[in-house]
């Protein structure tokens, strides 16, 4: 009985505790005020679509963890909740567009890492309606990093 009541209170903590929400992490990415830049000078990325230029930015809680990774040497790591990873993508047009991954807490999406992950506007609003959240055209090819808790981490020339 008492083990009962014992799970019923854990449950209610777990409801009561919200995920960040779309708008939260989309002001985190916003701005980089807060992030570390990755790679000093924008590198083209090899496995985006048009293959673009690109430059990563990482939050405090991330950096240490990302700079550790480069893509060609997977290597298993783990990053904490919180970790915030940007890809500041430079369109053709002049323009750019933010591809994003966030740490969750434990148990938001376990198969891929509990990272969340967005395509957003510089001013951190999503993309559309779908591009943001488990967003499978994002997440399936992340598993492919899966080794290094999803991340792949910059060429090792760029760094
Ligand atoms: C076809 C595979 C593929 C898809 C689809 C993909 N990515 Fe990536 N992503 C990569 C690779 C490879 C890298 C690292 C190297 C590079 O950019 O070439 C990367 C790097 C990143 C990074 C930098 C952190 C890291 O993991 O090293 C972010 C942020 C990111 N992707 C977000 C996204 C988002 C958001 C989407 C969906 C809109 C997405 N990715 C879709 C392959 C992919």
């Amino acid at each position: 009985m008492r083990w009962i009541l014992l799970l019923g209170l854990t449950g209610c903590i777990r409801i009561a505790d919200p995920l960040p929400t779309d708008q939260e992490i989309g002001a985190l990415a916003a701005g980089y005020d807060d992030l570390i830049k990755i790679n000093p000078k924008p590198y083209q990325t090899t496995r985006h679509a048009d293959r673009p230029f690109v430059t990563v930015w990482a939050n405090p809680t991330a950096a240490a963890t990302y700079e550790t990774l480069t893509l060609e040497s997977p290597r298993p790591v783990a990053f904490e909740e919180g970790a915030l990873l940007v890809k500041e993508t430079f369109l053709a047009d002049g323009t750019t567009v933010l591809a994003v991954r966030y740490k969750m807490p434990r148990n938001y999406d376990p198969k891929h890492g509990d990272w969340w992950y967005g395509m957003l506007r510089n001013d951190g609003t999503p993309l559309g309606p779908d591009a943001t959240g488990r967003v499978a055209g994002c997440n399936g090819c992340h598993l492919e990093a899966a080794v290094s808790d999803h991340s792949f981490g910059i060429p090792a020339a760029a760094h």
